[in-house]
């Protein structure tokens, strides 16, 4: 693998090799001798993140697993305004000239879909892409993949019930994707028809005999899910025929739903939430989407060592 650029790219045997080590550095993180040691790992590399888009989780995750491996990072946040693309550099000018500099990864988010692709083109460093418009967010599925085989101790044979802004949700996209690689997996699409989930990705399920249905309706629903895989409104992206976000309102996870649920099934959400989770449910232990957050760092350290060990 040169580049990270769709979760598509994953096969099941390198997503389980990155989920056992994503356990193993979960397991000993805590020891300050095992990090003193994991510092030394990737001593010499250098990462670049370069985000067009805001960001709290990827950015700061991905510098803080490349801090623990001994990695030297140095971003752009705000790339659009803080990097001479605001005077009209292309992105791959910037990448040449990035690559100018001896990284050994560039870490890019980028509000135009394809970007990571574009990059990768002129890049000898290898490109991650954190993110890229309506496209795929390859890290994050991961993640929230390996939150759903760590919490269930499975991931064949599970439902998902997957809500929210499914036409522009690029967790959405790239966690489908990912499911895809498993057996006996069947989605529940929940969203009004302006959101709901895009031919590509409904085409690319049937072809792995992924079984889905799609519905406006939660309740009648939510108890088969063993996963409930919630999103916001992707405001922040035209959507063409669709400007009235209100069109989402009373799709929100709450008290009620909660009663409805599976005792041992579990709640995630790529983050931020926008009033779409009810902060009631934070207290429920079904609500694992702070633990999925926490994840991240894990999933990425365990990525950059296997690009780079
Ligand atoms: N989940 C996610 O990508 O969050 P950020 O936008 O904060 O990176």
């Amino acid at each position: 693998m040169k580049h990270v650029l769709q979760s598509r790219q994953f096969d099941r045997e390198l997503i389980e090799k990155i989920f056992a080590e994503t356990d193993r550095l979960r397991l000993d993180f805590d020891s300050p001798f095992v990090r003193a040691q994991l510092r030394k790992t990737l001593l010499g590399r250098l990462m670049f993140c370069i985000f067009y888009e805001p960001s709290t989780r990827t950015r700061l995750s991905f510098t803080a697993a490349a801090h623990h491996l001994g990695m030297t990072v140095t971003h752009t946040e705000n790339a659009k305004e803080f990097s001479s693309a605001i005077k009209g550099e292309t992105l791959e000018d910037t990448m040449r000239v990035l690559n100018g500099y001896y990284p050994d990864v560039i870490v890019l988010r980028h509000s135009e879909t394809g970007a990571a692709e574009r990059a990768a083109e002129v890049s000898s460093a290898v490109v991650i892409n954190a993110g890229d418009g309506m496209g795929q967010h390859p890290t994050q599925a991961l993640l929230d993949l390996y939150t759903i085989s760590s919490e269930l101790r499975r991931i064949d044979g599970i439902t998902v019930m997957i809500g929210g802004d499914l036409a522009r949700g690029r967790t959405v996209r790239s966690l489908a994707y990912l499911l895809g690689k498993y057996s006996n997996i069947h989605i529940i699409f929940v969203s009004p028809p302006e959101l709901a989930i895009g031919e590509d990705i409904k085409q690319y399920l049937s072809r792995h005999e992924v079984t889905y249905i799609e519905t406006q309706d939660i309740n009648s629903h939510i108890g088969d899910a063993d996963v409930v895989y919630w999103t916001r409104v992707q405001k922040e992206r035209l959507l063409v025929g669709c400007q009235d976000t209100s069109v989402f309102d009373g799709y929100r996870i709450g008290p009620a739903e909660l009663l409805r649920m599976k005792h041992e099934s579990i709640i995630l959400h790529p983050l931020p939430r926008v009033g779409e989770i009810d902060v009631a449910v934070d207290h429920d232990h079904r609500a694992a989407y702070f633990r999925q957050s926490d994840n991240g760092m894990f999933v990425r350290m365990a990525l950059l060592r296997y690009l780079f060990s």
